[in-house]
């Protein structure tokens, strides 16, 4: 079963997304395995956001992620990295369609409100930045027998 790193951003925390962004990954049918409150320091903002250094967003991008706490997290599912990068919609929410978190509660391309990783190589990198081995759950959903 794939494993994805998900992040409601300070805009979402702000905002008071974070239950319904939650909700939705539920109600696909993934599985919540980590998840923490973090302040994001600039040291991490810089190596999650590492393949971006250089573009012009860059110091932006990391002055907002670090400007106010976010929800790391881990869920795991069947194709969850793309299943993630599917509910979440394009970067640009004024382009996400309806339907998606983007495309139903955002209108901008930084205030994006949630971070989902782009390939499984960039899912286990990021997980591994962000969350120690102790802190992720292996337990039993039974309800995935229902599912897939
Ligand atoms: P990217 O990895 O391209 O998007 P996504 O989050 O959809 O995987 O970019 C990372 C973040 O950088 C993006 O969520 C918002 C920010 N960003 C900008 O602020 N301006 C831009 O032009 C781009 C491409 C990204």
């Amino acid at each position: 079963m794939e494993r994805t790193f998900v992040m409601v951003k300070p805009d979402g925390v702000q905002r008071g997304l974070v239950g319904e962004i939650i909700a939705r990954l539920e109600r696909k049918g993934l599985k919540l395995v980590g998840l923490k409150m973090v302040q994001v320091s600039e040291e991490l903002a810089r190596r999650h956001y590492a393949a971006h250094e250089g573009k012009p967003f860059f110091p932006g991008l990391i002055r907002f992620i670090t400007s106010a706490p976010v929800v790391a997290m881990v869920w795991e599912g069947r194709e969850a990295v793309n299943v993630v990068r599917n509910l979440m919609g394009p970067t640009d929410g004024a382009k996400a369609a309806p339907g998606t978190i983007r495309g139903d509660l955002a209108n901008d391309i930084g205030f994006n409100l949630v971070h989902g990783s782009d390939s499984l190589e960039s899912a286990r990198q990021e997980i591994e930045l962000w969350f120690r081995q102790d802190e992720l759950i292996d337990w039993e959903n039974h309800r995935e027998a229902w599912l897939y």
